[in-house]
């Protein structure tokens, strides 16, 4: 009875040791300089994606914001923040380091605080939000609001954090 070779046989490690060294510079080297070795795995030849702009993917999503609904179209890499600034003018809003560090974007989430430059758009899909446009109940402005104007408070982010 003729036996199955079930694995192949190991490679062959026969590679000096001044060859891997040198191998492992030529391929560090080129990492560096942004470009792989041809034909490996991270080549140009095998990533034409990289070169050519991302096509936008549009998303259709509804926010409710400050008890208002808004059916609306955006990019899919869209933040809450530009969502609230650039697609319903809501300005009150601010855009400060646009890096989630100075609390400028701030808003309530489903009652939750939380700096929305680092938050996409689509990931918010039907929640409830609440902006500082949203605090005041009529014409009786919220105490934050009414803060900021006693206090000629500038929300700049840094100065001012949310
Ligand atoms: Fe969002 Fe600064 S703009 S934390």
């Amino acid at each position: 009875m003729k036996a199955i070779r079930l694995y192949a046989e190991p490679p062959s490690w026969s590679m000096s040791r001044r060859t891997a060294v040198q191998a492992t510079a030529a391929f560090a080297t080129a990492q560096v300089a942004g470009c792989a070795a041809p034909g490996s795995p991270t080549g140009p030849a095998n990533s034409p994606a990289r070169e050519e702009p991302r096509a936008q993917v549009m998303v259709p999503l509804q926010m409710r914001v400050n008890g208002q609904t808004h059916d609306m179209v955006v990019d899919a890499r869209t933040s809450v923040l530009d969502a609230l600034r650039e697609n319903l003018n809501l300005k009150g809003t601010k855009k400060g380091c646009d890096h989630g560090q100075c609390g400028a974007c701030t808003v309530l989430i489903e009652g939750r605080r939380t700096n929305v430059c680092l938050t996409l758009a689509v990931m918010h899909d039907g929640l409830s939000i609440t902006t500082i446009e949203g605090l005041s109940s009529g014409e009786q402005l919220h105490p934050m609001q009414a803060a900021f104007l006693k206090h000629d408070g500038f929300q700049c982010g840094y100065c001012t954090p949310g």
